[in-house]
């Protein structure tokens, strides 16, 4: 029998099916013509979204609606800031960036440092805090709108997000949490109250539009949320319980995960070299991708005659998931490894040198990025 696996806001682990996903979460697939409306609203169609990486959403559908109206509409997304950035993290951001460029619209975006305070055991607040200033860093360098992007951290922002949270946690019992989230008696009490601050967001644009007079008291801003899939449990609370409080449910558009370069579905924080960190100097990047599972065979005589197996390795996951942009050159090259003509030390070559460019470029964006935190990040 296979390994159940297992996907939760806190834990990842086994064989994803994502299919299986779609009907245990009750999502929703991104149909063709909604992946037309995003292409031509972008002027063309991200490779995320032509692959199937952007593979599931909730009423995307409405959102787009109001967007093609000329309606106001907003994007929101976030991060936990427990660690250093790596290219799983990233995914995500890259395609909302992607989508605020095509809709041109204001992006709000969370930093939860009160969740991976409370839910991570060996975390002290000042290193979270930390955290958030470098990861803060990345979202920058990913190249969001300035004047269009606000960044905010659960403590630092919480004059604003503290009374908008209480509103959902007054309507959110522990047996609904239980369920959603498997709670027992030995979690902290933080942990059960938190999902309500990551609602907040949702209704954030409608707040500051209304404020601005951009709609009348009456009217809403729709928010769409880009995130990968193991996010959905929280925005099925919100879900649930944001219209009692009087703004609309947002819409979501929903990722896989990048694979490990260890083999696997995911990276693991625990394991460092599972995954390339954007602070990763060229050098350990290089020797991740080296030692890298792949799905190549035991002697080169082997791989000559029988192939790789491609749908395994780490290395062509990547070029899927991130860094082979052309259609057709990963197509050929995903088949010349199947057929034996490339071997592993070519492919980790050729993924080499697109991560080390990446992250030579990403560094540089980054490190100007310090010049304009202040033109991104609110407190209060
Ligand atoms: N809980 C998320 C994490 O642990 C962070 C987050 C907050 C988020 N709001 C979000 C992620 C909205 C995606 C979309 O990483």
């Amino acid at each position: 029998m296979k390994e159940k696996f297992v996907v939760t806001p806190w834990e990842v682990r086994g064989a994803i099916d994502y299919g299986q996903l779609v009907k245990d979460f009750g999502v929703g697939t991104i149909s063709e013509e909604q992946r037309k409306h995003i292409a031509n609203a972008a002027g063309f169609e991200h490779f995320m979204l032509r692959r199937g990486i952007f593979f599931a959403q909730r009423d995307l559908g409405m959102w787009l609606k109001a967007a093609s109206e000329g309606k106001p509409v907003a994007l929101y997304t976030g991060r936990g800031p427990s660690g250093h950035t790596h290219l799983g993290h990233l995914m995500p951001w890259v395609f909302t960036k992607y989508l605020q460029d095509a809709f041109d619209c204001p992006l709000y975006f969370q930093m939860t440092d009160d969740e991976k305070f409370l839910f991570k055991e060996d975390l002290t607040q000042k290193q979270v805090a930390e955290y958030t200033q470098e990861n803060v860093l990345d979202i920058i360098a990913v190249g969001f709108k300035q004047g269009k992007t606000r960044i905010f951290s659960d403590t630092q922002y919480a004059k604003t997000i503290y009374p908008l949270a209480l509103e959902v946690a007054k309507r959110v019992t522990y047996s609904t949490a239980k369920a959603t989230f498997g709670f027992n008696d030995s979690s902290n009490i933080g942990e059960i109250f938190f999902t309500s601050m990551q609602s907040v967001p949702c209704m954030l644009p409608t707040i500051d539009a209304r404020e601005k007079g951009l709609i009348g008291p009456k009217e809403f801003v729709p928010v769409l949320i880009p995130h990968a899939i193991d996010q959905d449990p929280h925005f099925r609370v919100t879900r649930d319980v944001i219209d009692k409080i009087g703004y609309p449910k947002p819409a979501s558009i929903q990722s896989k995960f990048l694979p490990s370069l260890k083999g696997g579905d995911k990276m693991s924080a625990s394991d460092p070299d599972s995954s390339i960190y954007t602070t990763d100097s060229q050098e350990a990047a290089e020797k991740k991708i080296n030692r890298a599972f792949t799905g190549g065979r035991a002697t080169v005589e082997e791989q000559r005659r029988l192939g790789g197996n491609a749908e395994v390795d780490s290395i062509c996951n990547y070029l899927t998931y991130f860094f082979e942009e052309d259609d057709k050159k990963l197509e050929t090259r995903i088949d010349a490894y199947g057929k034996g003509e490339i071997l592993d030390g070519e492919n980790k070559k050729y993924l080499a040198e697109k991560v080390t460019a990446f992250l030579k470029e990403h560094q540089r964006k980054r490190e100007a990025a310090r010049k304009v935190v202040d033109k991104f990040v609110v407190s209060d």
